[in-house]
């Protein structure tokens, strides 16, 4: 499976904070935003991952996180000249999709819970059409939201309703079969212009191949759309980090953990990092995992 991360967009509800910075490169506590959805990538043992960004911000994640090999990954990069809608993804990343199933995930998501490694793997094994990933919101018109029948396949799919049937909002997290390529080349611009994931998905359910995964209540999606909720979600990496000395979405331990690096080689890549607590981590868990030091 391939994994795209969207990361473009224009950012107007976090001005002025984002007229000169793109949204997924702002910190949530000790990382960039874009760290997040990666290290979601990584658990669902993804290594082949293409980011997509406006031509003026590019450049940024292509500074941040280079061509991946450090952490075992191979990354690609592409521009989406305007914010046509997160569809295009598949339209802009058909080369690089190839035959093969591809997740996307959103740059500004942010997801954190037990066993969520092994869901993804899980789901990405058994994809039959799509597997999505629902959240109980208490704000459900402000985000997609589906509808499900007792054994989690999807029914309907609407886009901030007005009235939402359910609290169930679609995550940014989207997994697909190949059928996927097609599906968005097929696609015509909405009312407001864009090629909608919606459509996409609505496709799949159609097919009565569209599967809605409810995330449990012991589990964490943020959203950062907002001041109030970028601060929010540092604030609760902070709190979680604190309290319990283990990093959330450090792509080194994530690497090491998954196999794609050896401790000695998280080990180096910490002591580049060791002015910030965060290298005196990576460090600390390369030495704990047998790294010579
Ligand atoms: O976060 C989950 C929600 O994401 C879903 O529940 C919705 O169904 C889905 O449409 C989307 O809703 P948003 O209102 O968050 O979509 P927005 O247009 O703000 O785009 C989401 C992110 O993707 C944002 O960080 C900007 C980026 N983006 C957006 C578009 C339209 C792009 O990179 N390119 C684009 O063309």
């Amino acid at each position: 499976m391939k994994g795209i991360i969207l990361a473009g967009g224009s950012g107007t509800r976090l001005h002025p904070i984002t007229q000169a910075v793109s949204k997924q490169l702002l910190p949530v506590y000790d990382k960039p935003m874009i760290y997040y959805p990666l290290s979601v990538l990584m658990l669902a043992g993804i290594r082949e991952i293409m980011v997509i960004s406006t031509p003026t911000d590019l450049p940024h994640f292509r500074r941040l996180l280079g061509d991946g090999h450090q952490w075992g990954l191979d990354l690609a990069y592409a521009e989406q000249p305007s914010p046509n809608g997160l569809a295009e993804a598949f339209v802009i990343g058909a080369d690089f999709v190839g035959d093969d199933d591809v997740a996307l995930i959103l740059g500004d998501n942010i997801f954190y819970g037990r066993g969520f490694s092994g869901l993804l793997q899980e789901q990405a094994r058994n994809l039959d059409g799509c597997a999505l990933f629902g959240y109980a919101v208490k704000d459900p018109e402000r985000y997609g939201v589906g509808e499900v029948d007792g054994d989690g396949t999807l029914l309907s799919i609407e886009e901030k309703p007005a009235e939402p049937r359910s609290n169930l909002a679609i995550t940014g997290l989207y997994l697909y079969d190949n059928q996927v390529v097609d599906i968005a080349a097929g696609l015509r611009p909405s009312t407001r212009g864009e090629l909608e994931i919606t459509e996409v998905n609505m496709e799949y359910v159609r097919q009565g191949r569209a599967r809605l995964n409810e995330l449990s209540r012991g589990f964490a999606w943020l959203d950062t759309g907002t001041h109030d909720s970028l601060l929010e979600a540092g604030q609760f990496v902070q709190v979680l980090e604190h309290r319990t000395g283990v990093r959330i979405a450090c792509l080194e331990e994530v690497a090491l953990r998954m196999g794609f690096i050896t401790a000695d080689e998280c080990h180096r890549l910490g002591a580049k990092l060791a002015k910030s607590g965060y290298g005196d981590y990576v460090m600390d868990i390369a030495l704990a995992a047998g790294a010579s030091g």
